[in-house]
């Protein structure tokens, strides 16, 4: 992704800034990874305002019902959503998909958006090669 100086740390919060700024309704671009044994994901890389949800449990939120599903989670309108933890009350829709490593469900990159239902499936398509090419890093 960019030159092997930078830490995958540093590539990954580079590239959450590059998302957010580049796509007018990505306003928080962040990366979540699984600590498979004790079924937590840990907030890794992002850009966007500062969360509270540092630790999820699996099953939680939107977040955490991906580390079980691991399948896209496209959220229209969260306010329509029983299992959803708020980071901000400008959010209005979120998007998770899974990031596999060896076919391995390792953690997701979460988007919230402050429009009501922008994330189409070119959205979905676009973020699986960016996984994809993340998960080289791994
Ligand atoms: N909304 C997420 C929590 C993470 S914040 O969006 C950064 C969820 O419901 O899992």
């Amino acid at each position: 992704l960019q030159k092997k100086d930078f830490s995958r740390d540093e590539k990954l919060k580079n590239l959450c800034k590059y998302l957010s700024e580049r796509v007018d309704y990505y306003n928080w671009v962040g990366f979540y990874f699984a600590n498979h044994e004790n079924r937590t994901l840990h907030l890794g890389p992002y850009y966007g305002a500062e969360t509270d949800h540092t630790i999820i449990p699996f099953g939680k939120g939107i977040c955490g019902q991906v580390a079980e599903s691991n399948a896209n989670f496209v959220v229209p309108d969260v306010s329509a959503q029983d299992n959803y933890i708020a980071c901000s009350i400008t959010v209005k829709s979120e998007i998770v998909i899974p990031l596999f490593v060896n076919g391995i469900n390792i953690g997701q990159l979460d988007i919230d958006s402050h429009t009501l239902n922008p994330f189409t499936a070119a959205d979905e398509r676009f973020l699986e090669f960016v996984n994809h090419e993340v998960a080289k890093l791994f």
